[in-house]
């Protein structure tokens, strides 16, 4: 959700953030823009649209000159997508150019005051009111006006700034939205994700909530938000570069699902070790976790939906009661927690709003934190009292595949290690739980491989109106994922039902053709399933069932079935949710969308 970048350095400033502005675009926007300081001035380009266009006006920066400069991509919260709400923006003065991720939640007071005092407003953003205040409240020196300004800001921001008075410097300031600093040789970089820079340097500074940073070309410093100087150590980016990179599939979506068994294989297997499931880096002591009465998942998106495996998976497992919430809505929820719950927080970027504030508000409270995070570094990594990596790389695509399934992975080693340090009824089947989590990535591996046969399927019903889909248990927490990934992707109008619920309400909306997506991996419920597969077909629907493999009763009562090669009930739903994404994807893309980047939605949603 909106992208940062900013450069300042030897080469023409322009085509590099042009290069690092095309990096972000996974993270969604609406219009992209750059300033540059140049002979005394500072100028702007900015265009609604995709960031192609914004490369053709200046024939791919080429034509702004300057060495020093910041570039946005705007995913529009305040003011429709249009060019003059663009950033970055200028102060009144044309002194100062901001460009701004996240929200002012009182600009409007702080827009009136600057009115009254006789500035002038161009868009309807939140965003431009800080440049105007960095004017207003103007000290001499750019890291003391951005603290100056910063004090009347409230809300998240992550921000770059220029200034003509300082004009062979960029600063930098960060409050819970994401921004990194790349140190290059006589060169420095400015953005909001690591992708972004990788390519020139591996050497990067994480902001932290009110640290300000000032780069020139040959020197990065830090300051609180007083503008008091602080010291800061570098963290060195040790992933391939490659990773970031489509590698000959046409969209990153393709490649990640397919990276799937690597990114099992890398979250599962330094965890077993001599047949047991190892989470002692997790430092959870054991006496603690004996004591421990009730865990609350809290997450946004596919990681709630992982979050809900989770629910299924440790309350079978270790017999505790599990609560899953929405982000968005347990921050508000007035929680009840206790000393001894854990809120477990799962986000893939660490950086999503509603995450972090929810991971603070059960800080408050005193409660311990766990959080299960994919992005090395990331803010709630750094936040929580500990943390599970899942170990998937680097995910560009919006829409998420390989991040949610090593979730569900580091969900099932969870699980699975409380039952073992409980000694839950359920501890003697572990041993062979470690033994299917170690096969795990070579059995995706071969479901991964029958991708034609779910590339046909998706041919029959790409140009469909409504797809439901329908499970029980763990597959109903699939499902949702399921219809999400369609959703997200295709713009098909889709959701995802406990298929035992199905007769009380959506029932009514199946008629003869309709498709519904049946789950039925689960041995002690495939009987009920078989049911309610028997009982949407009474109505018409076409039915795609996804069982165990070899499961002739319910490839009988289906129109069509994908079979799951056979491992565990535990982990059957890891190896089903893969043809529910290449489902998705393929139906996407013979909708001719841009399955990387669908319309609307950010990958890292860093608003609330
Ligand atoms: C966005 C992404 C989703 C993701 C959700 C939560 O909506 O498009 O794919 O599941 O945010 O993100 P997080 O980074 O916290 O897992």
């Amino acid at each position: 959700m909106c992208g940062i970048a900013g450069y300042i350095g030897p080469r023409q400033a322009a085509p590099v953030l042009l290069e690092a502005l095309k990096k972000l675009e996974y993270r969604g926007y609406d219009s992209a823009g750059i300033a540059l300081i140049e002979d005394g001035h500072i100028q702007v380009r900015k265009a609604r649209g995709r960031l192609q266009h914004l490369m053709d006006i200046t024939s791919g920066g080429m034509e702004t000159p300057g060495h020093v400069g910041i570039g946005h991509t705007r995913w529009a919260t305040h003011g429709e997508p249009s060019d003059r709400n663009s950033h970055p923006h200028l102060s009144n003065d044309e002194r100062f150019a901001v460009v701004h991720n996240g929200i002012i939640e009182n600009f409007r007071q702080l827009k009136e005051m600057l009115i009254s005092r006789g500035y002038h407003f161009h868009s309807d953003t939140d965003s431009e009111v800080i440049s105007n205040l960095m004017q207003e409240y103007d000290q001499g020196s750019l890291v003391e006006t951005l603290a100056a300004a910063a004090v009347h800001l409230e809300g998240s921001y992550a921000l770059g700034v220029l200034s003509l008075d300082e004009p062979g410097a960029i600063a930098a300031l960060r409050k819970d939205s994401p921004l990194i600093i790349g140190r290059g040789e006589g060169e420095n970089y400015l953005v909001s994700d690591i992708p972004a820079i990788i390519s020139h340097t591996r050497d990067v500074y994480l902001l932290e909530d009110g640290e300000i940073a000032l780069m020139t070309d040959s020197e990065v410093s830090f300051f609180d938000a007083y503008g008091a100087p602080i010291g800061k150590k570098v963290f060195h980016v040790d992933w391939d570069v490659s990773a970031a990179e489509k590698g000959g599939f046409e969209h990153f979506m393709m490649k990640e699902i397919m990276e799937q068994p690597q990114a099992l294989q890398e979250t599962i297997r330094p965890r077993i070790k001599d047949g047991r499931i190892d989470l002692s880096e997790l430092g959870l002591e054991g006496g603690w976790l004996k004591a421990l009465h009730t865990i609350h998942i809290v997450a946004c998106g596919s990681a709630y939906h992982a979050g809900r495996l989770g629910k299924n998976l440790i309350e079978m497992s270790a017999r505790i009661p599990v609560t899953v919430e929405i982000a968005s809505e347990f921050r508000y929820s007035d929680p009840i927690l206790q000393p001894d719950h854990l809120v477990i927080l799962v986000s893939q970027s660490g950086e999503t709003a509603d995450s972090i504030a929810a991971l603070r508000e059960a800080k408050r409270q005193g409660v311990k934190t766990l959080a299960i995070v994919n992005v090395l570094g990331s803010t709630i990594a750094r936040e929580a009292d500990h943390v599970l990596y899942t170990w998937a790389g680097p995910e560009i695509a919006v829409a998420t595949t390989k991040a949610y399934t090593a979730q569900v992975a580091a969900l099932v080693l969870f699980s699975g290690y409380i039952a073992q340090e409980r000694g839950s009824a359920y501890a003697p089947r572990l041993n062979i739980l470690a033994e299917a989590l170690l096969k795990l990535p070579e059995v995706a591996r071969q479901v991964l491989d029958d991708h034609s046969r779910v590339q046909y399927l998706a041919s029959l019903f790409f140009n469909h109106r409504d797809i439901y889909f329908i499970g029980r248990g763990i597959d109903y927490s699939l499902s949702l994922e399921g219809s999400l990934k369609l959703k997200e992707i295709s713009y098909i109008h889709s959701e995802a039902q406990p298929a035992g619920e199905l007769k009380h309400g959506t029932i009514s909306l199946i008629q003869p053709g309709t498709l519904v997506i049946a789950l039925a991996t689960q041995k002690k419920l495939r009987d009920k399933m078989l049911s309610n597969i028997q009982e949407v077909r009474a109505r018409g629907a076409v039915v795609l069932s996804i069982a165990a493999r070899g499961d002739k009763e319910i490839a009988a009562v289906s129109d069509h079935f994908i079979g799951i090669p056979p491992l565990s009930d535990e982990l059957e739903p890891i190896l089903a949710v893969m043809p529910l994404q290449l489902f998705a994807y393929y139906v996407a893309a013979l909708n001719g969308n841009d399955v990387d980047k669908p319309r609307n939605l950010a990958k890292s949603v860093t608003v609330e």
